[in-house]
């Protein structure tokens, strides 16, 4: 029997309109743009309006992906979501996005690994097309993580922002998604994390408020260390040499941390993938958003091969070695 592998026929993006920027923060926490732009590299980031979801932003990058891959809706047979924001605990974004995108029948589910969210959805959905179970995935990452940021606090409301992005993956003769890496640790889970949900409700003697919390120092050395390792990994699993590696789309956090990744694939910046700018940490959007940002605007074409990762709250980490 033929072996089938998967490979993205086409990538999309969503950003909300609403633009903060650095300046605008001044005027709602001590900060300065100065401050933000060199401890972690962002100018601006998205905000969604009030009255837009994470499935709004989703289903934006979903027709966007399926636009570019030439995908209807009937196409469509597997559905998959990361996200750390959905609209309710309750159906998943996934299905949501299904019946606004018409269609009905097909597996969807959300996927909960915080910024590392799409490349374990990439890697699942990857897996059913690979074993003949899909022929036709929309893989998506989305998230409004300006619902859970404390707007009064400077040490986390600098670093992030809103967005969506997606890919579609169908079934090859060739590999496209040719390894995934996965991994977490829940003994770092008090470095990065949302205190309260529907079992762990917030209770009147709580200190902490219902947002984000980061110990971003410490998180930072894990996260350099951990990517570090993650690049290893996939470079060893296919006897690979780093200057093999094309392109770099990293989770859009820290321009410190990209950098440090970088320098361990002695790869120049030319050839990473930066949105941190304009975007910032967008969580399980932020790596989808990349990738569709350099297949757009031409620098990743046809054939490059070009490594996809992340890491988050959890922890959790990943990557991707996909051919384009
Ligand atoms: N403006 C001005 N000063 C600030 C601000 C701000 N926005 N935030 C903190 N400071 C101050 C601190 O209070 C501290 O002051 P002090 O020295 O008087 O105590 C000083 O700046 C240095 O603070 P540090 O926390 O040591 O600064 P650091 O260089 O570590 O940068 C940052 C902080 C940007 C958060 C960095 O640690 C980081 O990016 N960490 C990783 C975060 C990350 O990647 N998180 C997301 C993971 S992905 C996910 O799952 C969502």
């Amino acid at each position: 029997m033929t072996q089938i592998y998967s490979k993205i026929l086409g990538t999309g993006r969503f950003l909300p309109e609403r633009v903060l920027t650095n300046a605008d923060l001044e005027q709602m926490v001590d900060t300065t743009d100065e401050w933000i732009q060199a401890r972690t590299g962002i100018k601006r980031r998205h905000i969604a309006a009030d009255d837009q979801t994470t499935a709004d932003l989703a289903e934006a990058a979903a027709r966007d992906a399926m636009a570019a891959a030439g995908a209807e809706p009937g196409d469509i047979d597997l559905i998959m979501v990361g996200t750390t924001t959905p609209d309710q605990v309750f159906p998943n974004v996934g299905c949501l996005v299904q019946e606004r995108l018409g269609i009905h029948g097909c597996p969807a589910f959300g996927l909960e690994a915080a910024c590392s969210g799409f490349i374990y959805g990439l890697s699942v959905a990857d897996r059913f097309v690979a074993n003949g179970t899909a022929k036709c995935a929309l893989v998506i990452g989305a998230e409004t993580l300006s619902r859970m940021t404390d707007w009064s606090d400077r040490t986390t409301c600098v670093l992030f922002g809103d967005g969506a992005g997606a890919v579609v993956l169908g079934p090859a003769e060739v590999p496209g998604v040719i390894s995934c890496h996965l991994g977490a640790d829940g003994r770092y889970q008090d470095l990065l994390y949302h205190p309260y949900g529907t079992s762990r409700k917030q209770r009147p003697e709580d200190t902490e408020g219902p947002f984000i919390q980061m110990r971003g120092n410490e998180i930072f050395k894990v996260a350099v260390k951990t990517l570090e390792n993650i690049v290893d990994e996939t470079l060893e699993a296919n006897d690979l040499p780093r200057e093999a590696i094309d392109w770099l789309v990293p989770h859009q956090a820290n321009i410190r941390i990209i950098q440090a990744t970088a320098k361990r694939l002695a790869m120049p910046m030319e050839k990473v993938v930066l949105t941190l700018e304009d975007h910032g940490n967008t969580s399980a959007a932020s790596v989808p958003m990349a990738l569709d940002t350099a297949v757009r605007d031409g620098r990743i074409q046809r054939g490059d091969l070009v490594l996809l990762e992340a890491f988050g709250g959890g922890l959790t980490w990943g990557s991707a070695l996909i051919r384009y």
